[in-house]
């Protein structure tokens, strides 16, 4: 199987074929924004499905079908074995399996791989994998999704430019987890506002993983601004917002960045001389259009060197502060 050259569509092999790897856009309809890492190579289309990886031989073939990829192995070493050549190699595995898989990828020499966050379970392991990548010379990007948002870009921008003004505190609410669904909450604080460090926690909430509960936090951002991470409860329903205080207005991401509310400032219709927020107006975010951002940037970043907008190295340093929040818990010693 002979990698791309030129102008043919990029090889792709998947490892791990569940929900990210295709799972969650089999259900969705044929013409819905692609959510899953099949579904946004499929769409983009100057990638080809060539391979996948799965030891769960019915997980595989219904992968196989959906996709139409052509051929299906139950291990990385069978894999290997065939001598087969990728472009493009696409983690989807648990994330226990990711520090075997990126070592086994590795030995294939792709161009690029394109790994599912956590990158691993502890940020030790995470640098191993991420010296392993530089050294061989592989670009190693992690799905910290947002990164690829379009209306997060926007906002990222405004912000930057001070057309909100000062920003004075921000809140982020999430759950199941403060390195499963903390360190997408920390990759977009540092997106957005640059890189954080922990002031202090509160009490662990278990809400579902045996590892990996979710943490309450005070964090100090650039200039010191504020910011508190707030927990609610996996088993209640999932949680992944943020607020951001500025001195012209609250603009607030909901829906996991599905839809931002953006409310102004006004002088206050009943209190003289007090200045007060709007009811706001909430339109659609960028967060469906983000999977093909993803893939997008990574085949301009093969084709013509673009710069990749997430990497091991960006993950690593959330990782850390991931980590920090749980030994400030008691949770890590
Ligand atoms: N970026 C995101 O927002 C996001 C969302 C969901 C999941 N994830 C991450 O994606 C990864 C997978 O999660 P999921 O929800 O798709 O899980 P899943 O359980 O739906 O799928 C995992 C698949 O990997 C297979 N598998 C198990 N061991 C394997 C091995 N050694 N080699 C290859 N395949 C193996 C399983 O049989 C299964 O089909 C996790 O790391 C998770 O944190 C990220």
């Amino acid at each position: 199987m002979p990698i791309a050259t030129g102008s043919d569509p990029l090889a792709v092999l998947v490892i791990g074929c569940g929900n990210i790897a295709g799972g969650f856009d089999a259900a969705r309809a044929p013409d819905a924004a692609p959510c899953t890492h099949a579904g946004a190579f499929r769409r983009h289309g100057r990638y080809r499905l060539s391979a996948c990886v799965d030891p769960d031989e019915t997980r595989r073939r219904e992968f196989m079908r959906h996709w139409g990829v052509a051929s299906g192995y139950s291990s990385m070493d069978a894999l290997v074995e065939s001598g087969s050549r990728f472009d493009v190699v696409s983690i989807c595995s648990p994330t226990d399996c990711h520090a075997s898989d990126v070592l086994a990828a590795l030995r294939l020499e792709p161009r690029i791989i394109f790994c599912e966050k956590p990158v691993t379970p502890n940020a030790a392991t995470t640098a191993e994998l991420v010296q392993s990548c530089e050294a061989a010379g592989v670009p190693l990007v992690i799905n910290h999704t947002r990164r690829w948002d379009p209306e997060i870009t926007r906002i990222r921008g405004e912000l930057a430019s001070g057309v909100w003004g000062a920003v004075r505190t921000v809140v982020g609410l999430y759950n199941k987890g403060v390195l499963n669904n903390g360190s997408h909450m920390i990759d977009l604080l540092h997106h957005l506002l640059g890189p954080v460090s922990v002031v202090a926690t509160g009490t662990p909430v278990w809400d579902g993983l045996p590892d990996d509960p979710s943490v309450p936090a005070i964090l100090s951002g650039v200039k010191t601004i504020p910011i508190h991470l707030v927990c609610g409860h996996a088993s209640d329903f999932a949680l992944f917002e943020l607020q951001i205080v500025t001195e012209r207005g609250v603009l607030t991401m909901e829906e996991g960045g599905v839809a931002w509310r953006i409310r102004r400032t006004n002088e206050s219709p009943h209190f003289r001389g007090y200045r007060t927020l709007d009811a706001g107006e909430r339109h659609a975010g960028g967060y469906l259009l983000a999977m093909l951002g993803a893939v997008s940037n990574i085949h301009e970043a093969l084709s013509s060197g673009a710069e990749l907008a997430s990497t091991g190295r960006s993950a690593l340093a959330v990782q850390e502060i991931c980590e920090r929040i749980k030994e400030k818990s008691g949770l890590v010693r």
